[in-house]
């Protein structure tokens, strides 16, 4: 400060003293705050200085976080569906190759199965009707020659149909009827039946695709007809199957679906359904029941029961929902949009 102008603020202080003595005090101590206040400020430009690049690298870190988080959860679902096919595989192997698991069948594997899978066909013809239309036909009264004239007619409408089933296992019901327009399985470890075995001989006509039901590499309308038995609460995400299925069923395609009926939830069943559950995702996916049926029948021992049912797709699905769910398919469109 220059000695003027100390002089002028000394004269300054001196006149404001003699003439407003009662504020002198005041106007002291505002003083006093006003230099803590600057030397605070002096001492927080310092710290922001020194935390800047600390704030700048955790800018950032939000984002790192979720996209830590996302790849973990990728991980754990990966690590959850090698878990599961590893042990659905395992099953199979103990079941066809293994002296236990084959003792309990009550047959061989290949007569066991190929009975179980024909009666499952025989059922579907009978929500077909053609059950009735063969026995006026041949207007046998006899319990053979019913049973004769249902199986002539089952052969010969799967002769006609185009059909793919979906979780397949290594002796799919469709390997029950002897011929099919086309014929394609899919199980994400069809390579794996392939190589160690597994794979039923009376399945020889069937093409198999080792891919996921939520994403089949089948153009949109290829069949006529769409088969899952106790599958869909095997898979990951049951809707994303159920708009595959409509996607792969040309307009007016049927759906013959079997879900077995539990609350027993782990790594190989991580969707178990009820009654309840099955009907509500039916309905909302947009399917019409041709005829369905709940009964105390069940596959696995944990289950209290089974839902079988023939569904539709309807005849009238829009273009646009035909456009969305592909695009779902694509992962183009989020499934919280489409639901
Ligand atoms: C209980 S087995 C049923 C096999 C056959 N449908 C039957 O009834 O004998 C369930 C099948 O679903 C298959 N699976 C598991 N996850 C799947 C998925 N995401 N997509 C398609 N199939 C799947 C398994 O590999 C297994 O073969």
């Amino acid at each position: 400060m220059s000695e003027a102008r100390g002089i002028k603020s000394l004269l300054k202080r001196a006149v404001h003293r003699a003439l407003r003595p009662g504020l002198w005090p005041l106007m002291q101590q505002m003083a006093h705050l006003e230099a803590r206040l600057d030397n605070q400020a002096t001492r927080l430009q310092a710290i922001n200085r020194r935390t800047e690049p600390w704030t700048k690298s955790l800018d950032g870190l939000p984002d790192r976080l979720d996209r830590i988080e996302a790849s973990l959860e990728r991980l754990t679902h990966s690590n959850l569906a090698r878990d599961k096919h590893q042990d659905e595989l395992a099953y199979w192997r103990w079941l066809i190759k293994t002296e236990e698991g084959r003792a309990s069948l009550y047959a061989p594997f290949e007569t066991a199965f190929g009975r179980w899978q024909r009666d499952r066909l025989r059922e579907l013809a009978t929500a077909l009707g053609l059950d009735e239309t063969s026995i006026a036909h041949t207007g046998n009264g006899s319990v053979n020659g019913e049973s004769h004239a249902i199986d002539a007619a089952l052969d010969a409408w799967c002769a006609g149909q185009s059909v793919v089933e979906l979780g397949a296992g290594p002796y799919p019901a469709i390997a029950a009827a002897p011929a099919w327009r086309r014929a394609v399985a899919v199980d994400p470890l069809a390579k794996s039946y392939v190589e160690e075995g597994l794979l039923a001989g009376a399945a020889e006509h069937i093409t198999y695709i080792e891919s996921s039901a939520e994403h089949v590499p089948l153009p949109p309308g290829f069949a006529d007809l769409v088969v899952m038995d106790n599958a869909l609460d095997h898979v990951t995400d049951p809707g994303a199957v159920l708009d595959e299925v409509l996607r792969l069923l040309r307009p007016g395609g049927l759906f013959w679906v079997l879900v077995d009926l539990s609350t027993h939830k782990d790594h190989m069943h991580p969707n178990p359904f009820d009654e309840v559950r099955i009907r509500y995702l039916i309905r909302e996916k947009g399917f019409e029941v041709v005829t369905d049926r709940v009964s105390g029948h069940k596959s696995h021992p944990s289950a209290y029961g089974e839902y079988r049912a023939l569904l539709r797709r309807p005849d009238t699905r829009s273009e646009l929902e035909v456009v969305i769910s592909e695009a779902i398919r694509r992962g183009a469109v989020r499934r919280g949009l489409h639901a």
